[in-house]
């Protein structure tokens, strides 16, 4: 099993999201992990501590001063028994604690003692989540390498929305998979996009293409099982982002870019996304009406080549630039030219010809151009695609 002899310290605080840390314990037992639980006092507020030991199978820790445990297990002890430290709900509150190296009770001692790599779900109102203080914090926590997974977007119970939301258990579990992953591309960082992108022509209506987001989805998975850090930058696509990566969502052609570029630098940047060509440049910030004075024109504007900008960067450029070419004719010329066009090391270029049925389909067949030539792959599922390009990613950047 993935997690197999690995050892859990997780810190459970107080939110609502507490309840959900219940099915992270069981699913990281399911496993293999073991799991020590630690229980914070305003975690007790949301869930019991007779739950938590039951599904840990585990003693519970919840007391800095309890006697009982100093002499079992001190907390300096405590703290490093794990192979990682999760903190699943990471309240506002103990974001700060860690930021500041606050060490007022069990959960914030064993968070300062600790030697082991942490891991922090945060998980908290969306203002609370947007305030500069807690921003300041993230950034602070990052800097002493401390991993982030999620917030998510959505309804909070709260009845806000936006980020804010805790990961989902399966996507934390997905996060400690991949720090334990010790793959190839362990320590590297890659830049994968991915999807189409929406370029509004008003308020409600956009151009958009038929990507389904499902082949940069699928090589983001096989990169992270490969140990890399991905940041995953999407556009509005119809398969959910992977889990285990950090996901960054924009709609338009001009906010991948800058997304990208706030992503950087990475050692490998793959642009799997189906970027509009062009946008609509007398876009409209009201609803274009009907009009007796005839139809609407539509003005465009070119959008910013992402992949191009990127691999004619020259200081900081990645050290593989991939692309992907969309073509429905002649397919090794025109992504041959496209390559050379473009500046990158690799186009993965397919044929998307409507009877082939690859555009939103789950089948891929590509041929792989380089400055060794053209090599066509046979025809296999999108899945089978990823882990091959992501096998080959890894030899080259190793
Ligand atoms: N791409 C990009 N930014 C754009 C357009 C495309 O990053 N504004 C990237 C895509 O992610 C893909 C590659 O460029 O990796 C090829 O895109 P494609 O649309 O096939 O190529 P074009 O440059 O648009 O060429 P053409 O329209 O002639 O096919």
């Amino acid at each position: 099993m993935m997690l197999d002899g690995k050892h859990i310290l997780l810190i459970i605080g107080g939110g609502i999201a507490a309840f959900k840390s219940l099915d992270l314990i069981r699913r990281l037992r399911e496993r293999g992990a073991a799991v020590t639980p630690v229980l914070t006092k305003a975690g007790e507020e949301f869930v019991t501590p007779l739950s938590v030991s039951a599904l840990a199978g585990s003693k519970l820790y919840r007391d800095l001063f309890d006697l009982g445990d100093e002499a079992e297990m001190g907390h300096i002890q405590l703290s490093r028994v794990a192979d990682l430290v999760v903190v699943a709900p990471a309240t506002a509150d103990l974001m700060s604690k860690m930021a500041q190296g606050v060490a007022n009770d069990l959960a914030s001692t064993l968070l300062l003692a600790t030697d082991t790599p942490v891991m922090i779900a945060p998980a908290m109102n969306v203002r609370m989540w947007d305030h500069p203080a807690t921003q300041r914090n993230l950034v602070t926590l990052r800097g002493d390498d401390i991993a982030v997974v999620g917030p998510n977007d959505g309804d909070m119970a709260c009845g806000e929305f936006g980020p804010g939301r805790m990961a989902e258990p399966m996507e934390i579990v997905t996060a400690i998979q991949a720090h334990f992953a010790d793959g190839p591309l362990t320590g590297k960082r890659i830049l994968v996009t991915s999807g189409p992108t929406h370029e509004p022509i008003d308020p409600v209506r956009y151009i958009a293409n038929r990507s389904s987001g499902a082949q940069g989805t699928a090589l983001a998975t096989a990169l992270a099982a490969l140990g890399a850090h991905v940041v995953f930058v999407t556009g509005p696509a119809d398969v959910p982002p992977p889990s285990g990566v950090e996901v960054i969502k924009v709609q338009t052609a001009h906010q991948m870019l800058n997304a990208v570029e706030g992503a950087l630098p990475a050692d490998a940047a793959v642009f799997a996304a189906a970027v509009a060509d062009w946008r609509v440049s007398s876009a409209s910030d009201r609803k274009l009406k009907k009009s007796k004075d005839g139809l609407p024109v539509l003005e465009f504007a070119e959008n910013p080549d992402i992949l191009k900008t990127v691999a004619q960067m020259g200081k900081g450029r990645p050290k593989l630039v991939v692309g992907f070419a969309a073509e429905t004719n002649d397919v090794i010329e025109n992504a041959t030219a496209k390559r050379k066009r473009k500046g990158c090391d690799w186009i993965v270029a397919n044929d998307v010809s409507p009877e082939t049925g690859i555009m939103g389909g789950s089948e891929n067949a590509v041929t792989l151009i380089s400055d060794a030539g053209a090599e066509g792959w046979p025809r296999m599922s999108k899945t089978d695609v990823a882990t091959q390009l992501a096998a080959r990613i890894a030899q080259a950047l190793t």
